[in-house]
């Protein structure tokens, strides 16, 4: 195995570039969401692909029932924090609700905030074709632009359930021609939310940019997962789609548990621990 450093594939830095490369050849692209400096950083030594400072800090750092809340300040604050903790893989800041759907100008002057003020390489917005006009705006004066469509949770209030999305033909047609429309309109990859694996799979066939999927099975170039919830942190909801790859709640649970009883028990500090 090679120890040079620029043959390092987990070294290199990705780019919106090379996650376009990952998808032309084939490797699934893997992305996790990142809130503080210490999360960014593991996730960054563990070679994950793209971080996404994602609007979900709402619910699973906040401890709101959605994102809508979520204001600009807020998400400057988490991409400040995270981009600190983060060399290598490429990091995207959510637009929150409100922040990019008045016009392109309002749009543009806050994901021009995103990036100047919290170091984040690219910015992500919910929505198909008619959010486009903005999309170009924003990728005309060079930032990057990541799409989200299928289950938009900052839209939850009007579709009224967090049930699977592009079920029905007519909302299914709409999707293809959303991630085509988004595609045209510049942005570098694409979000896609509990809806059809089948449904999903024929949406990445059918564009170049990435399709990073999030419920959305198998078939996509990549996949996404709300940190806290593989991680056993977040526990309020269990959606089908989130694997969980460690129990670190209850560990974290037990921890302290044990912390009170030394303290109440005057087991801890130990002479070791004084000075
Ligand atoms: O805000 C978020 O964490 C997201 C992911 C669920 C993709 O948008």
């Amino acid at each position: 195995m090679s120890t040079d450093p620029k043959n390092d594939k987990r070294l290199r830095k990705v780019t919106t570039r090379s996650l376009r490369t990952m998808k032309e050849q084939g490797e699934p692209i893997s992305a996790l969401t990142a809130y503080d400096y210490l999360m960014a950083q593991l996730l960054d030594r563990a070679g994950i692909d793209l971080i996404l400072v994602g609007d979900s800090a709402g619910m699973v750092v906040q401890g709101l029932d959605t994102t809508v809340t979520v204001t600009l300040e807020h998400m400057l604050y988490h991409c400040q924090v995270v981009s600190r903790g983060v060399e290598r893989a490429l990091v995207v800041g959510d637009m929150p609700f409100m922040s990019y759907q008045i016009n392109a100008d309002e749009a543009l002057r806050n994901a021009g905030r995103l990036i100047k003020e919290s170091g984040v390489e690219a910015v992500k917005v919910e929505g198909g074709e008619k959010i486009c006009d903005t999309v170009r705006r924003i990728v005309d004066v060079g930032i990057p632009v990541m799409g989200h469509l299928g289950l938009t949770p900052q839209s939850i209030h009007k579709f009224g359930t967090y049930q699977v999305r592009g079920t029905e033909p007519a909302e299914a047609a709409a999707m293809r021609r959303d991630a085509k429309a988004l595609e045209d309109a510049g942005a570098f990859a694409i979000v896609i939310e509990k809806i059809p694996a089948a449904l999903a799979a024929e949406i990445s066939k059918s564009v170049s940019v990435p399709i990073i999927g999030i419920g959305a099975g198998a078939g996509c170039d990549g996949q996404i997962l709300v940190s806290q919830d593989m991680l056993g942190l977040y526990t309020r909801f269990h959606p089908r789609f989130v694997r969980r790859y460690a129990e670190l709640g209850r560990e974290m649970l037990e921890a302290f548990e044990h912390y009170r009883r030394d303290v109440k028990g005057r087991e801890f500090p130990g002479p070791d621990e004084s000075y």
